[in-house]
């Protein structure tokens, strides 16, 4: 493209090479983020007709030109690529080439610095909504497995020894409680960047009275960010925010995939990862591989990786400073890889297939010690003593049953009362 929007004649020189280099990855991730600038454009459009800055008929012909757009970007007919140095420059080149002059009118009382921000409040928001529906879903699965195989009986482990006889219900409400916690955080931070920056242009405020309040409402903000200078200052920071829950989402998955990677060795042999979520070995012909439960446990590092890289860029002064463009990589790459994890991760779920002799039996006599000292407890001793007189006889608890253990084991959230309509209630 020969024109950009910020060139005052021209004829005034550009070089190509700076051009490619400024632009960046922009008309890529822009991509992602035009549906959420053409909305944020409407409203905005709306707006300064509300103050008379443009008539109806002209706000009129502007969002029916970007409902325009945005079905030529769906449909493919119209495609952001290098023609244009951003999203922002594409929305107002299709208003002036489908509405000449009157198009040229949208920029009024904006700026690409509060564009860009409202479009990434958007964006965020509406992303930490799938993200909270993921851990939903993931938190459905495991609680009604949690109650279906409340009585199954697995080895519990403390430094990846054996511990205690545990349950699968144990195992799968313990993930499900975290996943309603992920949840749970998602919303609060999105409920915490729910404040719209549009109209702070570039960070000064501009010599018309806006209708900010106006246009936040109808694009569904909770409040405005009042301050032009922290609409930039906030820019990457409320980012950060978003990665925060993502990252404790990934993080639980990452440690959801541990154990599945475990559990499905053939030292361990407990459970069968479904053959759909596994690959085989170009060489080696007996393998089958947990490829994508050793994937949604990597996922984690992207995210952190994301969060760091996007950390380092905020080192800046007050304002809006061209650096903040590079804020936009790591947020959309760590939200399209995580989402894309957390949402095959239920249907993963669902289909393990658990090797219930096999766990049973990995319950060896000793794993009920601790049962038998609290039982001495109960007896009137003290719990000292009670430890060193079960460690002296662990021989005579060779005839036990898992099955008892875990029926025995009522305190609240243990084994034989998993709560699961506590959770199930939050959730
Ligand atoms: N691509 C830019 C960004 O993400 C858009 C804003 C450009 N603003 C400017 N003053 N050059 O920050």
């Amino acid at each position: 493209m020969s024109n950009y929007i910020w060139q005052k004649s021209e004829t005034s020189e550009v070089d190509q090479r700076v051009m490619r280099f400024l632009a960046g990855d922009d008309v890529v991730l822009d991509r992602e983020l035009l549906p959420f600038d053409i909305r944020a454009s409407q409203a905005h459009a709306r707006g300064l007709a509300r103050i008379g800055v443009l008539d109806d008929e002209q706000a009129d012909a502007m969002v029916a030109a970007m409902d325009a757009l945005l079905a030529a970007l769906e449909s493919g007919e119209f495609v952001l690529d290098e023609r244009f140095e951003d999203g922002h420059s594409a929305i107002e080149s299709w208003l002036i080439d489908e509405l000449g002059e009157i198009g040229g009118r949208i920029h009024a009382g904006r700026s690409r610095n509060d564009q860009v921000a409202v479009a990434l409040r958007l964006y965020m928001k509406d992303r930490l909504g799938l993200l909270a529906d993921a851990c939903a879903s993931v938190a459905r699965v495991c609680l009604d497995r949690a109650e279906r195989e409340s009585d199954w009986p697995l080895p519990g482990h403390t430094h990846l020894q054996q511990a205690m006889p545990s349950s699968l219900g144990l195992w799968w409400a313990g993930h499900a409680e975290a996943f309603i916690d992920n949840l749970d955080l998602a919303n609060s931070i999105s409920a915490w960047l729910d404040a719209c920056p549009l109209g702070t242009a570039s960070g000064f405020g501009v010599n018309f009275p806006l209708d900010r309040d106006g246009v936040a409402e109808e694009l569904e903000f909770a409040r405005l960010v009042v301050n032009p200078q922290y609409a930039q200052n906030s820019r990457g920071k409320a980012e950060l925010r978003a990665l925060d829950a993502l990252a404790s989402a990934t993080g639980d998955v990452r440690r959801l995939a541990w154990d599945l990677s475990l559990f499905a060795s053939q030292e361990f042999g407990f459970v069968r990862i479904p053959a759909a979520f596994c690959t085989g070995s170009s060489i080696m012909p007996n393998k089958v591989n947990p490829d994508t439960v050793e994937l949604l446990r990597s996922m984690h590092a992207i995210v952190i990786g994301a969060r760091s890289e996007l950390d380092a860029v905020l080192s800046l002064p007050s304002g809006y400073q061209r650096d903040l463009q590079d804020t936009k990589p790591p947020l959309l790459r760590a939200f399209t890889r995580a989402l894309a994890g957390l949402e095959i991760l239920p249907d993963l779920l669902t289909g393990l297939d658990w090797q219930t002799e096999r766990m049973r039996t990995a319950i060896t006599p000793e794993l009920h010690a601790t049962d038998r000292a609290n039982e001495l407890v109960q007896q009137g001793q003290s719990f000292r003593q009670a430890y060193r007189q079960a460690a002296s006889e662990l021989e005579s608890l060779a005839d036990r049953m898992p099955e008892q253990s875990l029926a025995a084991r009522g305190s609240p959230g243990g084994c034989a009362n998993l709560l699961i309509e506590r959770l199930r209630k939050r959730l």
